[in-house]
């Protein structure tokens, strides 16, 4: 075979096996219900009202968040999230084969405070919101404080070990979510104890 008849079979190669690519699809950089930004840095002040934005200029993209193993796609119409082709991709891709929904109007405020207060799972922690706005906050590889806000369509994974903390948003109380999970999550929540790094047992990005 020569250059030219080489090319064309690479070419036929990639245009037979990359389109459609299930893996290119799933996940994307560009959520339009996900944005996020850095912290101020007193932490004291967010503590005090952890539903109000806190917003800073120093905005976090996308493409960061999956650098630190957060993945995000977007689900076109989430009252009908079940069937959304590319969700189901995700879901045989990642075995989640179950999920249940929360409704945060009945959540405790037990329960609100276990959210907010900082924690890590073993497991990934997949979370879609059909309605209203949450807030995950999440550490970066510097310990750094960063919020993400995420609404209505927006599907997000946190990599397991990620140190976390979750409030519903006080723009819009009314939060709904799917959590999908593996047939036996493990759902502990390992409360980090004091500020120091030590004790991060699972950490993702060691
Ligand atoms: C994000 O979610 C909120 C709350 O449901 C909704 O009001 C808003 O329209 C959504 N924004 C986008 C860009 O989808």
């Amino acid at each position: 075979m020569d250059f030219t008849e080489v090319k064309s079979v690479v070419l036929l190669f990639l245009t037979v096996f990359s389109v459609p690519c299930p893996f290119r699809m799933a996940f994307s950089p560009n959520v339009a219900n996900l944005t996020a930004w850095y912290f101020p840095d007193d932490d004291e002040i967010v503590q005090e009202k952890p539903a109000r934005p806190h917003m800073t200029d120093k905005k976090v993209s996308q493409k960061q968040l999956a650098d630190f193993g957060v993945l995000a796609a977007e689900v076109k119409q989430p009252k009908s999230w079940d069937e959304d082709t590319n969700l189901q991709e995700i879901r045989k891709n990642r075995g989640y084969q179950s999920h249940d929904t929360v409704d945060c109007s009945s959540l405790s405020d037990d329960t609100k405070v276990k959210f907010f207060t900082e924690h890590l799972h073993v497991d990934e922690e997949i979370r879609l919101i059909t309605n209203g706005i949450g807030y995950f906050d999440i550490r970066d590889p510097e310990d750094k404080w960063i919020r993400i806000r995420i609404g209505t369509g927006a599907l997000i994974i946190l990599p397991p070990g990620i140190w976390h903390r979750f409030c519903v948003s006080e723009e819009d109380g009314c939060l709904k979510a799917v959590r999908l999970f593996t047939n036996e999550p493990k759902w502990t929540a390992y409360p980090r104890d004091g500020n120091s790094l030590e004790g991060i047992a699972f950490n993702c990005y060691s």
